[in-house]
């Protein structure tokens, strides 16, 4: 299948079912969606906790799962369904390079360096950090490297490393946002996890500076979008909204038994504030700025009162404490298992906006290949985006 007929049928396959996605339960006690699948929803409320996680982190599964309830919703599994990309990578030694990166976040650079293939006369690391990928690709590629960085204390840093092993590794101190004459005709083009409108920016910027290739995987799909999405490519009937957006990494792979049950602790206080806020307030939903963790750390009574007083609402009295906290409970299991719908088209969301990149690239002269560059698990933003100039 090409990627602009993945696309076609991502775009048709997320419009037919928006109504399951595009509410967040976190806001609405009972989406719509509710009444028109009765027997979905009485499923999804009957889910033990182990069967609740599961789902919500496993997106084929999940999308299984609902298709016994929701027709044609597994046509999604092959669209959804990207290849590894060959690991190929000419040995570097570690100790050359590696000085003072963690573990994961070296795994993951090494990850896309062997998966990507040399092109161009050199190299650009866009919003590179101190630079530890662009260095990686110089010393096996023997080829000289620019890091764009806006961080100067990281660019000094990697002017360092880079000095340390003799390698013709040049930072740019800017913004990548604002900078007009980077990346330049003929380079190689490489940005590991540059932040919503930083990757956009680089496909807009590398297509019209006509790079040799470019390698990008995204990440913060939401960083840089206003009220809606606004497509690259021509393509594509759907529209999406910020949170739309902010769907497509809404995961937690890396999470802890513990961090878990802090996270579902901090939403159910929060789903007990807005509860409080329901009984005493007719406004409509509206969102509230994050919460202090030092609030959550402590005891229920403080915190509904930090945020009653926050938001210009009463205090609840004390013998209404205990039915407050305990409707925040009720709904956070709820909200858990009525979010797996939801949360079983994140991967679709995601490679709908990363083929919005690669249709644009496409209708300015590249191919483009979409490959995974290492497992999940070493990060879910693992989508890598190959484009070649024709
Ligand atoms: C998530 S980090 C990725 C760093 C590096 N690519 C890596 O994988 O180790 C994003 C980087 O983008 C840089 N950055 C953020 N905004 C930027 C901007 N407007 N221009 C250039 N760099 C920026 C940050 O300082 C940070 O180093």
């Amino acid at each position: 299948m090409t990627l602009s007929e993945r696309r076609r049928q991502l775009d048709a396959g997320l419009l037919a079912h928006r109504n399951l996605w595009h509410p967040q339960p976190f806001r609405e006690a009972r989406p719509a969606w509710c009444d028109a699948w009765p027997a979905l929803t009485a499923a999804l409320l009957v889910l033990d906790d182990a069967e609740t996680e599961y789902l919500n982190d496993d997106v084929p599964a999940a999308l299984r799962w609902l298709a016994g309830y929701v027709p044609d919703i597994d046509a999604l599994l092959p669209l959804i369904d990207i290849p590894a990309a060959p690991q190929a990578m000419p040995p570097v030694a570690g100790e050359r390079w590696a000085w003072e990166i963690p573990g994961r976040k070296r795994e993951q650079i090494e990850a896309f360096a062997g998966a990507v293939q040399p092109a161009g006369g050199g190299v650009i690391d866009w919003c590179g950090g101190k630079g530890h990928l662009g260095r990686l690709l110089g010393l096996a590629w023997k080829k000289p490297v620019h890091t764009l960085e806006i961080d100067a204390a990281l660019c000094a840093d990697g002017e360092q490393l880079a000095q340390r092993i003799g390698l013709d590794h040049s930072f740019l101190e800017r913004d990548a946002l604002a900078v007009s004459d980077w990346p330049q005709s003929g380079q190689h083009a490489v940005a590991l996890h540059a932040c919503g409108d930083l990757h956009r920016r680089l496909v807009e910027h590398g297509a019209s500076a006509g790079v040799a290739r470019l390698d990008v995987a995204p990440c913060c799909y939401y960083r840089g979008v206003e009220a809606h999405y606004q497509t690259l490519s021509a393509g594509g009937q759907l529209q999406l909204t910020r949170d739309d957006t902010r769907l497509a990494v809404t995961e937690t792979v890396t999470a802890s038994p513990r961090l878990t049950r802090q996270r579902d602790h901090a939403i159910a206080w929060k789903l007990a504030f807005t509860s409080w806020r329901e009984q005493v307030s007719d406004a409509p939903y509206k969102t509230f700025k994050p919460v202090p963790a030092s609030w959550l750390r402590g005891n229920f009574a403080d915190f509904l009162t930090n945020m009653a007083a926050r938001e210009g609402l009463p205090s609840p009295l004390l013998r209404y404490l205990k039915p407050i906290e305990t409707t925040g409970w009720q709904r956070q299991r709820e909200v858990a298992r009525l979010a797996i719908p939801r949360h079983a088209f994140r991967r679709a969301l995601e490679l709908w906006l990363v083929l919005d990149l690669a249709e644009y690239l496409d209708e300015r002269g590249y191919k483009s290949a979409l490959t995974t560059f290492c497992r999940r698990e070493l990060t879910p933003r693992n989508l890598l985006l190959s484009a070649k100039r024709t």
